[in-house]
């Protein structure tokens, strides 16, 4: 049956149930995505489950492509239409702009019966919270700082966790003498900055990547540490196969899943992929953070953003905001997404060991004041700068500039996009 005839059945039923005019259609939120892999689709319907078992429908709105660029677009053509989704997976300062529109709706009677503002940590407020009003509902923290290791592959070749930047292209060396492909690696925008993340972290820690991406500093960001990573990210094009150029993450993944690469860079969603296919951690896969960047996190937090809806819709809203914040769908999505819980205090009992390990990572960091957001998945600066970063960063990776006029390329793209 087609979409339309399964809500249309839904809709039916709902109205033999229930009697009354137009006011009691059935509930129903419209949720615009991006997750769309094997192990994303797999997370995602625990969502829709929940709601389900609630009595809530679920309109699925996918919008396909990693980072969810191709989804903000397709956003902003539905509310420019006059026609917003109920809900909306978003990622920091795209929230803020859309709550500074004067889109979004306020969840602040929920949060406050919920108790939002004692378990969200302050991290994840600062993008939920607009002028002291919730706006969006947080249904994880992944980071991108991370690596997914082929297993057997590095017990073949006797190859040791790497720990610094060295080691790692030692590693990198010997698996690719081996036949493999190295590094699987999808030449996407959003990708090749997700390594640049973790690379300018490894040169400089976090000092020089607060001053680069948050504090967004000429010097930092047209400085020699900058020349380096660029320099860094040139030794890594050097491992990844001749069919990078637009593979999508989740194909990388696989790459590394079927035991023809050794390793992927990529946040810890790519973990899904790996359960989806049935690998255990520490057993068929290792996780590790990226050499040199041990002791900091660079997250990432989805978040439903919840649009100003009318009053026909807000009910569901609220209910969608409700499911998505209780401790136990908090653990039960997480677990398999590969992210850890947005809220504090839920138990890492049901969590793999990457999934146990990267939450005593993240609680270290935060309290270690390492804790930073993601320049490439919109935490550390507007789009409109991550974009021009965006920019530099791929073409740099496609050969266009060498280092050094990569970092001076990247000093004025940022300027321009302020
Ligand atoms: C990130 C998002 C993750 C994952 C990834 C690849 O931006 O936070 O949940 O979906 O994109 O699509």
């Amino acid at each position: 049956m087609t979409r339309f005839g399964l809500k249309l059945s839904a809709s039916l039923v709902a109205l033999a149930l229930v009697a009354g005019g137009p006011a009691a259609a059935a509930e129903e939120v419209e949720v615009l995505h991006w997750w769309t892999s094997g192990g994303e689709a797999a997370a995602l319907n625990v969502l829709k489950e929940d709601l389900e078992s609630k009595g809530v429908g679920w309109q699925d709105m996918p919008v396909a492509g990693g980072g969810g660029e191709q989804a903000m677009t397709v956003l902003r053509a539905r509310v420019t239409a006059g026609n917003a989704p109920t809900a909306v997976q978003m990622l920091g300062f795209d929230i803020q702009d859309w709550a500074q529109e004067g889109a979004l709706a306020d969840l602040n009677e929920l949060a406050a019966s919920e108790n939002w503002d004692t378990v969200v940590p302050a991290a994840l407020q600062r993008f939920a919270k607009h002028d002291g009003k919730w706006i969006s509902a947080p249904v994880n923290v992944h980071s991108t700082n991370w690596v997914w290791a082929n297993k057997k592959i590095f017990d073949e070749l006797g190859i040791a966790q790497p720990n610094t930047w060295d080691e790692l292209v030692a590693a990198l060396t010997k698996i690719q003498d081996a036949g493999y492909v190295a590094v699987a690696h999808g030449g996407q925008a959003w990708q090749d900055a997700t390594i640049f993340d973790a690379v300018v972290m490894s040169v400089g820690g976090p000092d020089f990547y607060k001053a680069a991406f948050i504090d967004l500093d000429p010097d930092a960001l047209g400085g020699a540490q900058m020349t380096e990573a660029f320099q860094r990210m040139e030794t890594l094009r050097g491992f990844v196969d001749e069919n990078f150029s637009g593979r999508d993450w989740n194909l990388a993944s696989a790459m590394v899943i079927e035991g023809k690469a050794g390793l992927q860079f990529m946040g810890d969603w790519a973990k899904g992929e790996f359960l989806k296919a049935g690998l255990t951690p520490d057993q068929d896969f290792l996780c590790f953070r990226f050499p040199g960047t041990d002791g900091t996190v660079t997250f990432n937090s989805d978040q439903f953003a919840m649009f100003s809806v009318g009053t026909e819709r807000r009910d569901a809203q609220v209910k969608l905001a409700s499911s998505i914040m209780a401790p136990s769908f908090q653990s039960a999505f997480n677990v398999v997404k590969g992210s850890v819980p947005a809220r504090t205090d839920v138990s890492d009992a049901d969590f793999d060991a990457c999934g146990k390990k990267g939450m005593k990572q993240l609680a270290a960091a935060n309290d270690a004041g390492k804790l930073f957001g993601s320049m490439a998945h919109g935490h550390a600066a507007p789009a409109s700068v991550k974009n021009a970063i965006y920019d530099v960063v791929t073409a740099h990776f496609n050969g266009e500039f060498d280092a050094a006029t990569a970092a001076e390329e990247l000093v004025n793209a940022v300027d321009a996009a302020q």
